[in-house]
């Protein structure tokens, strides 16, 4: 098991996105044994969805599903989903300076938000683009989808400098 810590920081306390219904989760307690909330000037059943807790369990990217590409620490598409569904609204702009192969710029891109995404490593960019659909197949190694094997391949030959990716959702 793998643990992260996520922080939520708001340049202003009073006023900042926070989409609570977009990630709302089964409430497992008193609404699924159709309890009353007596808490509430008018008593009513407990709602049977809630915000996800402060621990969030969601399961690593493993070599057999479908989004896992070759990178040591990319992140599950279903936690990038939670952090840009609860924290922008559809045509915002999201920023990631540590793209790896680009699971931020992916799922903004889905969700309907635009995206800028920056990362050192060639390779790592070039996946990006295929995930943004960015590149034609032909154009090099990393624009194909992963052929998958029981051998990973773990030597990669690309000399570091910049490359970014500016993704616009319309
Ligand atoms: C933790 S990984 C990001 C994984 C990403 N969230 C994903 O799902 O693929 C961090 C990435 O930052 C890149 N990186 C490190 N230093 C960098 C720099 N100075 N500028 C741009 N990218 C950098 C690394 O190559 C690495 O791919």
């Amino acid at each position: 098991m793998l643990f992260r810590s996520i922080l939520l920081v708001v340049k202003d306390p009073q006023q900042y996105t926070f989409n609570a219904d977009a990630i709302a989760v089964e409430a497992r307690t008193g609404a699924v044994r159709k309890l009353i909330d007596y808490r509430k000037s008018v008593p009513t059943q407990y709602s049977p969805k809630k915000v996800p807790g402060n621990v969030w369990y969601i399961p690593r990217v493993r070599y057999r599903m479908p989004e896992y590409e070759d990178h040591p620490s990319q992140k599950p598409e279903a936690l990038l989903d939670r952090i840009i569904a609860a924290s922008s609204n559809e045509g915002d702009l999201i920023l990631d300076p540590f793209s790896g192969v680009f699971t931020t710029c992916a799922v903004a891109k889905r969700l309907g938000r635009k995206s800028i995404g920056i990362e050192v490593d060639h390779s790592y960019y070039e996946v990006g683009l295929r995930r943004l659909g960015l590149t034609q197949p032909a154009d090099s190694n990393y624009s194909h989808p992963l052929q998958k094997a029981y051998e990973r391949r773990n030597s990669r030959d690309s000399a570091p400098s910049l490359f970014s990716v500016t993704e616009d959702a319309t």
